[in-house]
């Protein structure tokens, strides 16, 4: 039996480039400084709740003498935190070779399953072995990762405890906006114990909503974007053979449909639904719904029968109308549980919910496949809330949609055919091998981080930007985690939150999907862009992903 692939063998072997300012010794890599900085909205609030470690200046890194960097042994704690995301070892390979390079003497220890390993202090150090059989890898089961967050004043004193009894200095939170938040409360958290742990963070997350004016895009999303549209692409190749299904696509992404525009722009399907537009013109279902009949039929009067429509994940919770249904339906179900568990068959716990619904909300309600009404009034999370990611949505529009066309057949304004298949993409592109890209920008945000902790930074995020450019000219630095912060509403209460990014409608990459939509809603300009390749022309094997390098465009 064998024991690795011939792919895992090759990509065991590839060398992480660094940018050129951290390729040195790190006596010679120097802390620049910039200005104080504000977070980016409730200034007065935010500097109350991080009192100790509010508004420090973004750090960038630069050749020059640093006498000051910290050569006695440390020992560095890791933890992976939230969805997995490809490049998650290679984070812990930079972490570990800056470490060794810095001093021998240095250890790694990985907290296990996520933040709970911290909180009950389960760990296991990460040496050179055990590393060299993760190295360039996807997955993140070096050491695992879990959602758990540290949030009670309980957690934060066993986190603290842990940390104390580990001998730990210094914590790297490799996670996404939540994850990272929770970094910034731990990193304040432990200054006002006045403990010297450092807490670092490493922008993570599929989903690439997080990122900002500092941080040009989490790892994972350039892997898990080139997973989907890979697919994708075979799916509209397909679709251009066989000419007579329509395939409706779900992708993952939590909320922000980043993962979807960027889908659409490596392989240019005729539909792409972005929940941020949804959201902006207050389109209802059954608008969304006609959007795509109108498509169908026009594309059926040129007798084409077939077609590949995106849909994001989030789109569901971006129709206001559907919004307002859920809350009301967490509502009313929290407040009707006894009577509404007294009653045995799914119809009758319907026709009463109507009757605790606004009109419009129950009519909203009436008007969903049977499938979908039940999932909304039986499957709940352990809170009792829906579980809104759990929709189907892309078979809710293939049942709403094939309604619609048949009441238009009737009509006569649809000649065509109109067949469905239906697909999810998610958990297939979390874990691949990394793009070329991610495993460079993993194992220097890596590297990086330790650059930051050993030279004394806390509440920082590890930021390597430049990211357009090759990975030699890439910048390393840090940029404080209070900057990226704002103030929300959570669970009915204000909350200090890193500020996730939505797709920005005045932004260059959804203005440049405007411009060509109508044009792929009727002609078939599908783009192939095939596997993930890792080595043969630089364009092909080192390219990013196409938001980046719009947003990037000067
Ligand atoms: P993170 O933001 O934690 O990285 O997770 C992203 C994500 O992959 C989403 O796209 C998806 O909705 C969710 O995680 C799925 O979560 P789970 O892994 O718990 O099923």
């Amino acid at each position: 039996m064998e024991k690795l692939s011939a792919l895992q063998q090759e990509r065991l072997k590839f060398k992480p480039q660094l940018p050129l300012s951290l390729k040195t010794s790190f006596l010679m890599i120097k802390p620049k400084l910039g200005n104080p900085t504000e977070s980016l909205s409730d200034p007065e609030k935010l500097s109350k709740i991080f009192a100790h470690t509010y508004g420090k200046p973004v750090v960038t890194f630069i050749k020059g003498k640093n006498a000051a960097f910290n050569k006695k042994p440390v020992k560095i704690g890791v933890v992976l935190s939230g969805g997995q995301a490809a490049g998650g070892h290679n984070v812990i390979a930079g972490l570990f070779d800056a470490l060794k390079k810095a001093n021998k003497k240095n250890k790694l220890i990985g907290f296990l399953g996520g933040p709970a390993g911290i909180v009950d202090g389960k760990v296991k150090e990460i040496n050179a072995s055990l590393m060299a059989e993760y190295r360039n890898t996807g997955g993140f089961d070096l050491i695992q990762s879990g959602r758990t967050k540290i949030e009670t004043p309980e957690q934060f004193e066993k986190s603290k405890n842990t940390l104390l009894s580990k001998g730990i200095e210094a914590l790297i939170v490799v996670g996404g906006d939540d994850s990272n938040t929770n970094a910034a409360l731990l990193a304040e958290y432990l200054m006002k114990e006045k403990l010297s742990i450092k807490v670092i963070g490493v922008p993570k997350t599929i989903d690439g909503d997080l990122k900002n004016e500092m941080i040009e895009t989490s790892f994972g999303f350039d892997t898990a974007t080139k997973i989907y549209s890979e697919l994708i692409g075979n799916i509209c190749r397909d679709v251009n053979s066989a000419r007579k299904y329509w395939h409706f696509v779900r992708l993952m992404g939590r909320s922000a449909s980043h993962i979807t525009l960027e889908a659409a722009f490596q392989t240019q399907p005729n539909i792409t639904l972005i929940g941020e537009e949804v959201l902006a013109k207050q389109m209802t279902l059954s608008q969304v719904v006609d959007y795509i009949a109108t498509v169908i039929v026009k594309r059926a009067e040129n007798n084409k029968n077939f077609g590949v429509i995106l849909v994001p994940e989030g789109l569901i919770e971006f129709i206001p109308e559907f919004k307002g249904l859920i809350k009301a339906l967490n509502e009313a179900m929290a407040k009707h549980a006894d009577t509404l568990a007294k009653l045995d068959s799914v119809v009758a716990k319907k026709d009463l919910i109507y009757t605790f619904l606004e009109h419009n909300l129950a009519d909203l309600m009436k008007s969903l496949p049977a499938g979908i009404e039940s999932q909304l009034i039986l499957d709940r999370d352990p809170h009792g809330n829906v579980m809104v990611s759990q929709i189907e949505t892309e078979k809710l529009l293939i049942e709403m949609v094939t309604k619609k066309l048949k009441e238009m057949k009737k009509a006569g304004t649809f000649i065509g055919k109109f067949a469905a298949i239906n697909h999810f993409f998610g958990y297939e592109g979390r874990c691949g091998f990394p793009t070329n890209f991610d495993t460079n920008y993993c194992y220097a945000l890596g590297y990086n981080a330790v650059v930051l902790a050993l030279n004394g930074f806390t509440a920082y995020m590890s930021a390597v930007r430049n990211l357009n450019k090759k990975p030699s000219q890439w910048l390393a630095g840090g940029v404080p985690l209070t900057m990226m912060m704002n103030i929300e509403r959570r669970h009915g209460a204000d909350k200090a939150v890193i500020k996730k990014a939505l797709v920005e409608l005045n932004g260059r990459p959804f203005k440049a999907f405007a411009k060509m939509r109508k044009d792929l809603e009727l002609n078939d300009r599908y783009l192939f862009p095939g596997p993930i390749q890792y080595s043969g022309p630089t364009e092909i094997v080192d390219a990013t992903t196409k938001t980046l390098k719009l947003e990037k465009e000067k």
